[in-house]
């Protein structure tokens, strides 16, 4: 990019994801490659066991500073799109679209209830009990982890202060495309998913009335949402004013509609070019992937031209990631955060650090060396945990259980409180987040799924012994790893340079 001339020639989008714990952004070019990369911490805060809470305006900020940095370099001019992913995280507002405090002990910067808050469970069963027709969208089970049951919690708990005071509860994807545009406009992908939205047939009275939130109706639902629009549309006039000098851009700039960002990460691997890697998806139908996406938790996305209903997991939601496709999703509530706690909670941890530490690795690269280390003389690595085993709910089975009140639990302890027997606890673990996966592939497989190959990103397909586990465990599933920064994509197609998302 030396001279001006060709400078001007190039076309930048730029893509901001934000995951649980930190906001990345990226700058790709127009055939998709990645220049500049930035990531910045966000703010959790968790008050007490199973609630967590976020800052809208953290998050923002957050947002503001990696768009900078990953344009500091270049002609803001040839930025042509923005697009946003975000967790699917309940954010509220008052009527001056100021935040409003999820806990009234709380400082009013706390106004996300985040997607991993379990405060909910107690509503969540009771909207389970009505078996209203929705939640055959939701395989048969409402989540705590969806945004119905949160809402119910906040009406039922803070009903003389956050009810009363919220005017708009939007989904954190949305909330993004909110502030950069000005438009209440919200995305399929998080009102069909996580909301109970009908891509035909819109809200569902009966359903809102039948759990007692029928004030929701009120002014045809203005406060969560009156207009949708396919993830990856122009929102709004594009960046307004205020948006574009908080992010260092130009007014006008095309902002797509947002994505929950598994979906963004879907996206990427649905979609992923495959040609000459001898892959059995390679000139199969996108029906013949799963796109797993493992992050703090996992998600397991598969779509299918017909409408699949595979009970305990989520869809079939039509159009929600791939215009005309229905998904399903399952998942699994604590993977990357489940072996970050077993590992950190283990007594020679301070010893693994060290130990990790004089060889520059990560904790990770260390026990991945360790445990071949440790198989050297015995037959085969998986054999090393015959007799100690993990059940992996530890914050609940999203699916296909569906049940929040599932709990972990180790079996095999010893008195051992060696580095060797942290690695085994570590690996034990891994091996029980793979069957996880087989026992949601098995359930979607039961339903009518054609699943032959499984494509992984996110934190953990880094780490090639969780991959190989799962190579392993799933069998016939052949494994390829790309990463996510599919959100510039959503703003790719804002911006009216490429017509659609093309698959
Ligand atoms: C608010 O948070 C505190 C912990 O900081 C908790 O004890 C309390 O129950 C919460 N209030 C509500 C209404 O949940
Ligand atoms: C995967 O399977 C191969 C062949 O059985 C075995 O050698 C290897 O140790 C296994 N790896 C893991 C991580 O389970």
């Amino acid at each position: 990019y030396s001279t001006g001339q060709q400078k001007l020639c190039i076309r930048y989008y730029v893509g901001v994801d934000v995951g649980t714990a930190s906001v990345r952004a990226a700058l790709v070019t127009r055939d998709g490659h990645v220049t500049h990369t930035a990531e910045e911490p966000v703010n959790i805060w968790e008050p007490c066991a199973d609630h967590y809470e976020q800052s809208s305006e953290d998050i923002w900020s957050k947002c503001c500073r990696t768009v900078k940095r990953v344009t500091q370099d270049i002609d803001v001019e040839s930025v042509r799109g923005i697009g946003f992913d975000a967790t699917c995280s309940l954010v509220a507002l008052d009527r001056h679209f100021q935040p409003v405090a999820v806990n009234h002990t709380g400082v009013r910067e706390r106004n996300v209830l985040m997607w991993m808050d379990h405060r909910a469970a107690e509503q969540a069963s009771r909207i389970t009990a009505t078996k209203h027709r929705v939640l055959q969208g939701v395989g048969g089970v409402m989540s705590p982890e969806m945004q119905p049951p949160k809402l119910l919690w906040l009406k039922e708990n803070l009903r003389e202060t956050c009810w009363k005071e919220a005017a708009h509860f939007f989904d954190l994807p949305d909330f993004l495309s909110w502030k950069a545009t000005g438009s209440l406009c919200r995305s399929l992908c998080t009102l069909v998913c996580k909301w109970t939205y009908s891509p035909s047939d819109g809200w569902d009275d009966s359903f809102w009335s039948a759990i007692g939130l029928e004030d929701l109706m009120e002014n045809s639902y203005s406060k969560i949402g009156q207009q949708a629009c396919c993830p990856g549309a122009p929102v709004g006039r594009g960046l307004t004013a205020a948006a574009a000098a908080d992010l260092g851009l130009i007014q006008g700039t095309a902002v797509g509609a947002s994505l929950i960002d598994a979906h963004a990460g879907g996206l990427g691997l649905m979609g992923a070019d495959v040609t000459g890697h001898h892959l059995p998806c390679e000139h199969r139908p996108v029906s013949s992937r799963m796109a797993l996406i493992c992050g703090t938790s996992s998600c397991h996305m598969a779509v299918s031209t017909q409408p699949l209903f595979v009970p305990g997991v989520w869809g079939p939601y039509l159009s929600a990631m791939l215009p005309g496709l229905w998904l399903n999703e399952g998942g699994q509530s604590a993977t990357g955060r489940l072996v970050e706690h077993v590992v950190r909670g283990h007594a020679a941890y301070r010893q693994l650090e060290e130990q990790a530490e004089r060889r520059c690795v990560s904790v990770y690269s260390y026990l991945n060396a360790h445990l071949e280390g440790m198989s050297a003389d015995a037959a085969q690595l998986e054999q090393l945990t015959a007799r100690l085993h993990v059940w992996p709910d530890f914050h609940g089975n999203r699916s296909p259980l569906a049940d929040q009140t599932a709990r972990g639990a180790v079996v095999g302890l010893t008195l051992s409180q060696t580095l060797d027997d942290l690695a085994l606890l570590y690996l034990a673990t891994i091996q029980a987040i793979a069957l996880g996966t087989r026992h949601i592939i098995d359930a979607m497989r039961a339903a009518g799924h054609d699943i032959t190959t499984l494509f992984l990103c996110g934190g953990l397909s880094k780490n090639a012994l969780f991959v190989q586990t799962h190579a392993n465990t799933t069998g016939d599933c052949t494994h390829v790893c790309i990463t996510d920064l599919e959100c510039a994509r959503i703003g790719a197609c804002a911006s009216s340079d490429c017509s659609s998302i093309q698959v």
